[in-house]
């Protein structure tokens, strides 16, 4: 296989573009290097013509992730891609995060042992730690950038991240390819997105509810500087729905967790 000097070899993105060749409607494009996938697709949406425009880069100079916290990513390792998501009314904006959520999980868990799990609204942990984080940030009326940073083979982290991140390779002994599971990641998003054009909004919400697998447990809400006690019934695009009937604006809902 050719290699490049850094980052996916010729032959691996061919590949990538191959595993989307049944949806024309998205565009990839890969990069060795960039300050951030998420302004390079901000950028680039100016001037190119695609439904879902992914960047992926090998390794980004100022990655950012929500609340203004930086992103790490030196290169030769992980996943890090962002993807435009024009969402007119095709389908409710507030699906993006359920979406994402629930590929990601989906995807990591088919490469590791260990059990993973969502914490609402952007992370997948592991029992060792953060493995992965989306951050949505909006472009316009009715497009959205997502970015996902999946932590693949990084074995060490800076201190201040240390006992908090850890990365697939560190939660299985077998060996793990990056472009495959971006490969496999990408797939899954692009049926997603087909879904949810197709009026499909339930098959989605359902997978990230089993994903999140909270369903009936007792939860803690984080409604702005409120905190609410109940039993979750089900998230959706509209709000978190707890069984007494009490329901509550996803946009408004900072944390939500079990309550232990
Ligand atoms: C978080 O956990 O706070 C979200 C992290 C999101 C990181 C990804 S990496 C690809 C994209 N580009 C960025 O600059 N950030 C996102």
């Amino acid at each position: 296989m050719a290699t490049g000097p850094l980052g996916y070899s010729l032959d691996e993105q061919s590949e990538l573009c191959e595993a989307l060749s049944d949806h024309p409607e998205w565009k990839l494009i890969f990069l060795t290097e960039t300050s951030s996938t998420q302004d390079e697709v901000r950028n680039r949406l100016a001037y190119t013509e695609a439904d879902y425009l992914c960047v992926v880069a090998d390794r980004q100079t100022a990655g950012r992730g929500r609340q203004g916290r930086a992103w790490i990513q030196p290169g030769g390792q992980d996943i890090a891609f962002s993807l435009s998501c024009q969402v007119r009314d095709r389908y409710p904006p507030l699906l993006l995060p359920l979406l994402f959520a629930a590929a990601l999980h989906e995807v990591c868990t088919d490469f590791v042992d260990t059990p993973l799990h969502l914490k609402w609204p952007n992370d997948l942990l592991s029992p060792k730690g953060k493995v992965a984080g989306i951050l949505i940030e909006g472009q316009g009326p009715d497009t959205w950038i997502a970015g996902i940073g999946l932590n693949v083979e990084s074995r060490d982290f800076p201190p201040d991240l240390a006992h908090i991140a850890t990365s697939l390779c560190l939660l299985t002994d077998h060996p793990l390819d990056r472009h495959t599971i971006l490969g496999e990641l990408l797939q899954v998003l692009a049926r997603d997105f087909a879904e949810a054009e197709a009026g499909k909004v339930d098959q989605i919400i359902h997978r990230f509810n089993t994903a999140l697998g909270l369903t009936g447990e007792a939860v803690l809400l984080d409604i702005r500087k409120d905190q609410v006690r109940g039993t979750l019934d089900r998230v959706t695009s509209d709000g978190v729905e707890l069984r007494d009937g009490r329901s509550f604006p996803l946009g408004e809902v900072t944390a939500l967790r079990a309550e232990t």
